[in-house]
């Protein structure tokens, strides 16, 4: 194990150098910090406090990092995650990434330093080289709905595609020829899936164009906008699959405002299945993600990684559940009555 020396030898600095670097004690030049982080990570260097902390000594403390906790789908997955893990002796703490990477990156400094015996990470931003690093550190680490498919950790997510299919042909079933997509951001896994599995299901629909597709970020705003949009460019819309149910709710929102019966004129669907579906007007139906499942299964695989009771690293995909509300409840629709 590289000791602060060889580091100090490395870097061409003093220990002190080294040492205020290490402890944010003082003042370091960026050149010479550019310098330190390079020697640090060229001899796989780990502060002894941190060594010890990660060495065998366990604090029963895991991390679960989160892209935005005031989106139900992510405080419900927090619960489960907490629930089970308390099961097991251990604690949560909890930290909003907003899917950036430099928040990110920053809880990854504070979280090496603080002893956790585990990370959750359900963010976007997470890359190879901040897997490799946990790993040299020691620190066990799972990925969970965002996460990469090609992070060197097991990862819990739903059937996004698959979901996306049920909606769309659902939305088919009951009568819809015009069906929109508002789309959630295409860097991230779960909405790039679920847009593939729009298209997929209206492969054969010869009135498919890409012009019945808007980007969303997710938010209730954002679902708002993207249906304003929708329902200029295409007044003949009569069914709308959103990406998740906050940009659902917009989309309710956005239809009453403009006096258009949402479930008789234009059925909308959701994703994600948050309790805030079963209050809107007209309750929402949505692709009911497992989240509850989702979260209490990553919370135990991080659990037996700590443990070194985990075999293998795999994908782990949960089946999806459609939930028919009112939403898409259409009177017989002039398409049925032909
Ligand atoms: O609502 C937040 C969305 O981001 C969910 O659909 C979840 O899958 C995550 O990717």
């Amino acid at each position: 194990m590289a000791t602060i020396r060889d580091v100090a030898k490395l870097a061409g600095v003093s220990v002190a150098t080294i040492s205020r670097y290490l402890n944010k004690s003082g003042y370091v030049n960026a050149e010479t910090e550019q310098t330190i982080r390079s020697a640090i990570s060229k001899l796989n260097y780990v502060p002894n406090h941190v060594a010890r902390g990660l060495a065998g000594k366990k604090t029963n403390t895991i991390a679960l990092l989160l892209p935005d906790i005031s989106n139900l789908f992510f405080s419900d997955l927090a619960r489960a995650v907490e629930d089970v893990a308390a099961m097991y002796g251990y604690t949560v703490i909890f930290g909003n990434s907003d899917d950036q990477g430099f928040k990110e990156k920053k809880y990854i400094e504070t979280l090496k330093n603080k002893y956790i015996d585990g990370i959750i990470f359900a963010s976007y931003t997470f890359e190879r080289d901040e897997a490799d690093m946990l790993t040299k550190l020691g620190i066990p680490f799972v990925c969970l709905d965002r996460g990469p498919s090609e992070a060197t950790s097991s990862i819990v997510r739903a059937k996004n595609r698959e979901g996306a299919v049920m909606a769309v042909r659902h939305l088919l079933e009951i009568g819809c020829r015009k069906i929109a997509h508002i789309y959630g951001p295409q860097h991230l896994v779960t909405a790039k899936e679920r847009l593939i599995g729009y298209e997929q299901a209206l492969a054969d629909a010869d009135w498919y164009s890409p012009s019945l597709l808007e980007p969303g970020n997710f938010r209730i705003a954002e679902g708002i906008k993207a249906t304003e949009e929708l329902m200029s460019r295409h007044p003949d819309i009569d069914g709308i699959f959103a990406g998740n149910d906050q940009m659902a709710i917009g989309s309710l929102k956005a239809l009453n405002r403009m006096g258009i019966s949402v479930g008789e004129q234009v059925a909308v669907c959701g994703f994600d299945g948050i309790q805030t579906t079963e209050i809107t007007s007209p309750e929402l139906t949505t692709v009911a993600q497992p989240i509850y499942d989702m979260g209490a299964t990553i919370s135990r695989l991080l659990i037996k990684k700590i443990e070194g009771k985990l075999d293998e690293d795999k994908l782990y995909e949960l089946d999806v559940k459609l939930i028919i509300r009112d939403s898409t409840s259409r009177r017989t629709s002039t398409h049925e009555q032909t």
